[in-house]
């Protein structure tokens, strides 16, 4: 839904020069719309961790963009599900959990693990009612490593297609995914758009201005740090810096030391995003959802090798939590920046940006109604 001005073909071959989309874009309800349509339910979207899906009936509830889901274990494996009641479109299943059927809180509606409506009271006094009519709505699971996603594309491309080659690039690490723990998860809100706060994430060119901390961990410099894009995802590594390893940086630091030498941040289309520090096994997951045009709402989850002591858990944590502090300051001055729509166009440094260009080039594509790769 581009200005009669602006064509889709006209802003990819802006973005190929380093011009960024148009500020309305980060502001504009009837964008976010179409990003709802085009981007989230087109994709994959992560729900949760595989460990807590090993059980029948175990299940974890989520979001795929603006659509409520669940994910959960019958006796044929993973299955997801709109997680709203076919009968007044109440949520059905809150939070994560174990049960035997999934019973709607608001009339008792109650579906078996295959999403079955097994029971409506009343509705057998109901002429020509069939619970067979009224299953809840199946959608896509796929489990990837450790990973639970959805998607409500019958055509979509396979987890495995777009993202699997992830999991050796993480391997490499050192960080054996069949073996990190959940340690702790935790929800947080915005305020800024979410696409601005994903290309907050795809730079690290404003690492050494804004990152003190960040930056005395791990070398930043920009022959040292890679990004690399890989269609569906992207990769950014950058290696522990040798004064940190040696406890003379110039600022305090969590103890770097340990088997993870690389650290890796890796952004999976469309909004999901994979940490990993130096020092002992260690990677946080994030998930960043619109929350209306100019705010985002997201969920965290820090998990840990075996082993890892919780003093070294809890200063990684509070290392996290101070960039993603001195981001959201940033992605806020963005927001502020972007709400007037002047200037329209930012100016990418393309030798630096490129999975920010990538990111918006993606965008662009999947608004204009082909695949983002
Ligand atoms: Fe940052």
């Amino acid at each position: 839904m581009t200005q009669p001005s602006e064509t889709y073909a006209d802003l990819l071959g802006a973005l190929d020069h380093g011009e960024s989309l148009p500020a309305r874009w980060y502001t504009d309800p009837s964008i976010l719309e179409q990003e709802m349509l085009q981007v989230f339910r087109k994709s994959w979207n992560y729900v949760g961790p595989a460990a807590e899906l090993t059980k029948l009936g175990d299940y974890v509830t989520g979001y795929a963009g603006n659509v409520p889901v669940v994910v959960v274990r019958n006796d044929k494996g993973l299955a997801a599900f709109v997680n709203v009641c076919r009968h007044r479109r109440h949520l059905v299943m809150k939070g994560r959990g174990n049960a035997t059927l999934m019973q709607c809180g608001y009339h008792a509606w109650t579906y078996d693990l295959a999403g079955g409506l097994r029971r409506a009271p009343r509705s057998a006094s109901e002429p020509g009612f069939r619970l067979e009519d009224f299953p809840l709505l199946p959608i896509r699971v796929e489990a990837l490593g450790p990973f639970v996603f959805v998607n409500l594309d019958a055509n979509a491309p396979a987890a495995k297609d777009c993202y699997g080659p992830i999991l050796d690039i993480i391997a490499k690490s050192g960080i054996d995914l069949a073996t990190i723990k959940l340690h702790s998860r935790n929800e947080w809100k915005g305020r800024a758009n979410w696409k601005a706060m994903l290309e907050n994430y795809l730079e690290c060119y404003h690492c050494a201005v804004a990152h003190p901390g960040f930056s005395a961990a791990i070398d930043v410099r920009p022959d040292v740090y890679t990004l690399a894009s890989h269609g569906w995802f992207s990769s950014q590594a950058g290696r522990v810096r040798p004064a940190a390893l040696e406890g003379k940086s110039k600022v305090e630091l969590y103890d770097v030391k340990g088997d993870v030498a690389e650290s890796q941040y890796h952004f999976l289309w469309p909004n999901l995003t994979i940490n990993i520090n130096p020092g002992f096994p260690n990677l946080s997951v994030d998930v960043w959802l619109p929350d209306g045009a100019t705010a985002t709402r997201g969920f965290s989850e820090q998990y840990f090798g075996p082993g890892v002591d919780e003093g070294f858990a809890q200063s990684l944590i509070a290392f996290n939590l101070q960039v993603a502090k001195e981001d959201d300051d940033l992605t806020d001055s963005v927001q502020h920046g972007l709400v007037g729509g002047l200037p329209d166009r930012g100016r990418f440094l393309i030798n630096s940006e490129q999975l920010v260009i990538q990111f918006q080039r993606m965008v662009a594509r999947a608004l204009s109604g082909v695949s983002p790769v």
